[in-house]
């Protein structure tokens, strides 16, 4: 089976609104023709409206970095999965690293925030990934594994099919210490083996798997070139037009 491959963006904490249009429009000129991959740009809360209307026209989808589960209610600061279609979100990023480490977040509340995102209509992109000390504990794929189950708990088969999982090395964000595109597609692989005997191998095949972690315009190639990496989740090289380009250009 063909995975349609998906390069997401995550801006993290940075762009104003006026940076984000810049950035977007940039983009959209560069990859105007990239018509056989995904691509999607994940700015803060405050800028996703304007940078919605400056989609018009690109091949760039929009995504939200976090969510609330719940519908409403008193939870200040939080924002629902509704409120994010309302400003045209189609993906949101749950449960990335820097959200379970400073935030707090754990496998029960990416399970939440998945289930509601899909409700609402929203495709999830779940992190997962390991410190180094587990890595080199010998434990990412007893990690990993958990984080996979968990997150995905009670979901149907078809649910399953529709989300995409990021596998994102905790030693290897930010850092400019990528995983080897041996080490990626290992651990990839195993995702893919986890969500077979889960929810069977059809929807293991149909699920994507993105890499994430210091992946820049020089090493997306060697990693899209590997059986189970359908795409990636980029940082830093997401904020600049031109890199970013070239990695959706992979
Ligand atoms: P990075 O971040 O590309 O800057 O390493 C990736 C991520 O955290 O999603």
């Amino acid at each position: 089976m063909m995975r349609r491959p998906i390069i997401a963006g995550n801006w993290k904490m940075h762009n104003t609104s006026a940076q984000g249009v810049a950035l977007v429009t940039e983009l959209g000129e560069l990859t105007i023709d990239a018509q056989d991959v995904d691509i999607v740009v994940c700015p803060t809360f405050t800028t996703l409206g304007t940078v919605a209307n400056a989609l018009a026209g690109t091949n760039i989808h929009l995504g939200a970095q976090n969510m609330h589960w719940e519908k409403k209610g008193a939870f200040t600061g939080e924002i629902t999965a509704e409120m994010l279609k309302d400003v045209c979100c189609e993906y949101v990023l749950v449960g990335h690293s820097e959200r379970r480490q400073y935030f707090a977040e754990t496998d029960d509340t990416v399970n939440k925030k998945v289930k509601a995102a899909l409700a609402a209509n929203l495709v999830p992109i779940m992190c997962v990934g390991e410190s180094l000390e587990e890595r080199e504990a010998g434990t990412t794929e007893n990690l990993v594994g958990k984080q996979v189950r968990l997150g995905l708990e009670g979901l149907s088969a078809e649910q399953t099919g529709t989300v995409v999982i990021a596998y994102e090395p905790i030693w290897a964000i930010g850092t400019g210490r990528t995983a080897t595109a041996d080490q990626a597609n290992e651990v990839c692989a195993f995702i893919r083996r986890t969500v077979a005997e889960l929810f069977g191998p059809e929807t293991a095949d149909k699920t994507r798997i993105q890499y994430g972690g210091s992946v820049k315009a020089d090493n997306i190639a060697e990693l899209m070139d590997k059986s189970d990496i359908d795409g990636a989740l980029v940082g830093g090289a997401a904020l600049d037009a031109v890199g970013f380009s070239k990695i959706v250009k992979f």
